[in-house]
């Protein structure tokens, strides 16, 4: 069956093309959507009086027998053949209720449905991807509130700077993540409004009540353009969007983590359950969950770049070209979550090894700043402390040894004032931690003060989250 045959001759179709334009493997799996919105317009169709109140009555009985057939049969599409999930529901209330199912199309289009029916499955997703976003939430959480005790070098340019705590290297991935949260849900403040009314682009021709409509199927409001309606696809771009920028923040974790875990480093180590051997080299543990995740990160960005291009050069409106958005969508969704969830198992089960980041504080010289800062409280300009101390370092890596064990006699040549209090800002690491004491500084007590806001949060968002399930 196809819902458009009579203006054709009626000859062989080829196969190849048929196989080619089909999107039923992909979105039958909105076929609870598609009964739902099916179900709603009908009622709304005889409000308009477009249908009697005793065709709505036997319609809206069989797109529900059709729910009730497709909620127990998991394998309900199995050997089933058509163009898409749309075709298949019509089909089938043909088969229920006879001839009286070709009226469910009166006044609309597949081009209204199927952007409904998107919208409606974004919000939904978004909503999945939200719990699994606490559940990797909540894993960093734990870890800074678990480690608030641990130290380790912190590095830019992945060269040794200073050291900070465990935990605020943890929560600083919980502040990408939160952001990644408010991103899902503005995505899903602009993607809910009906594009159903709006026709195959014009608008319906039947009065229909669009704003009940938008009430019955839970959208906030009813699309003010049925050409944009039917024809964009932004809602489909942020959300692909926020799912790549969530995975690239995954992915430097993963990054982090993968290097962590090598012995060169040795800071964390992964739970046997995430981590993978090597079929030649017996001793080989391999960080593969964060590799994969790192790896995923590209395949969601590929999808947001097809779904962007995609949309470029299409004139208004509809044009069949869209029916690829679902591929980006479903994948980049399912990934994202999939991604989210391994990363906070991952995280969850990781071990921390504090002693390697503690023994690594006093290599790399990352109190350099903190005795050029206390140089400058002696009244030494800023340029010339960096420089003296610059000297020192360059002494000390000739040398072979660490600020603790370079001698007074040694540091004198370079910073004629060193006495025992600088000898201790050098060797004290922790004292450095605890000097940045600032809204946002790694400093203990700023710590405990992010991780009060981070517990604020993710008990916020988990309410938000219930309210909804
Ligand atoms: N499968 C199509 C899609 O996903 C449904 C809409 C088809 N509309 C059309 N006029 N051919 O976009």
């Amino acid at each position: 069956m196809t819902l458009w045959g009579g203006r054709f001759a009626g000859g062989r179709r080829d196969p190849l093309f048929e196989a080619f334009s089909e999107s039923f493997s992909l979105d039958q799996r909105l076929v609870l959507y598609d009964l739902r919105v099916n179900e709603a317009y009908v009622r709304q169709l005889a409000a308009a009086r477009a249908l009697t109140q005793a065709e709505a009555k036997r319609l809206v009985a069989g797109v529900e027998s059709i729910r009730r057939d497709v909620e127990s049969h998991g394998k309900w599409a199995k050997g089933a053949r058509c163009e898409d999930v749309h075709t298949w529901v019509e089909a089938r209330l043909e088969r229920a209720i006879g001839r009286l199912a070709g009226k469910l199309r009166t006044g609309r289009s597949r081009n209204d449905l199927i952007a409904t029916e998107t919208r409606l499955f974004a919000k939904d997703a978004v909503f999945s991807i939200g719990q699994a976003c606490l559940e990797a939430l909540e894993a960093l959480l734990d870890l800074a509130r678990g480690n608030l005790n641990v130290a380790m070098p912190g590095y830019t340019h992945l060269q040794p700077a200073q050291p900070i705590l465990f935990a605020h290297y943890a929560l600083a991935y919980f502040e990408m993540l939160w952001r990644d949260v408010d991103r899902f849900e503005g995505c899903l403040r602009r993607a809910d409004e009906l594009p159903m009314g709006a026709g195959a682009l014009a608008g319906a021709a039947f009065p229909i009540d669009r704003i009940a409509l938008a009430r019955e199927l839970g959208f906030a409001r009813a699309a003010r353009n049925s050409l944009d309606a039917t024809s964009d696809r932004d809602f489909v771009c942020e959300l692909l969007f926020a799912c790549s920028l969530t995975l690239v923040h995954l992915s430097r974790l993963a990054e982090d983590l993968i290097l962590y875990s090598s012995p060169a480093f040795g800071y964390v180590e992964l739970a046997d359950e995430y981590s993978t051997g090597s079929s030649l080299m017996p001793q080989k543990k391999n960080a593969d969950s964060l590799e994969l995740i790192r790896g995923k990160a590209a395949r969601v960005l590929g999808r947001l770049t097809s779904m962007v291009a995609l949309l470029k050069g299409l004139p208004l409106a509809y044009n069949r070209d869209l029916q690829e958005d679902k591929a980006a969508l479903f994948d980049g969704l399912d990934t994202a979550r999939a991604s989210l969830m391994v990363a906070a198992r991952v995280l969850r089960t990781l071990s921390i090894h504090s002693q390697k980041m503690e023994a690594a504080m006093h290599l790399g010289f990352l109190t350099a700043t903190d005795v050029a800062d206390e140089l400058v409280r002696r009244g030494i300009a800023f340029a010339a402390a960096h420089e003296a101390v610059g000297k020192l370092v360059r002494h000390c890596l000739a040398e072979s040894k660490t600020f603790a064990e370079v001698s007074a006699e040694e540091a004198r040549r370079f910073i004629p004032t060193w006495d025992k209090s600088l000898a201790r800002i050098a060797s004290s690491p922790q004292l450095a931690v605890e000097r940045r004491n600032v809204i946002g500084g790694t400093a203990r007590s700023q710590v405990a003060r992010q991780i009060r806001w981070a517990e604020r949060a993710t008990r916020d968002l988990k309410r938000r989250l219930g309210a909804r399930s």
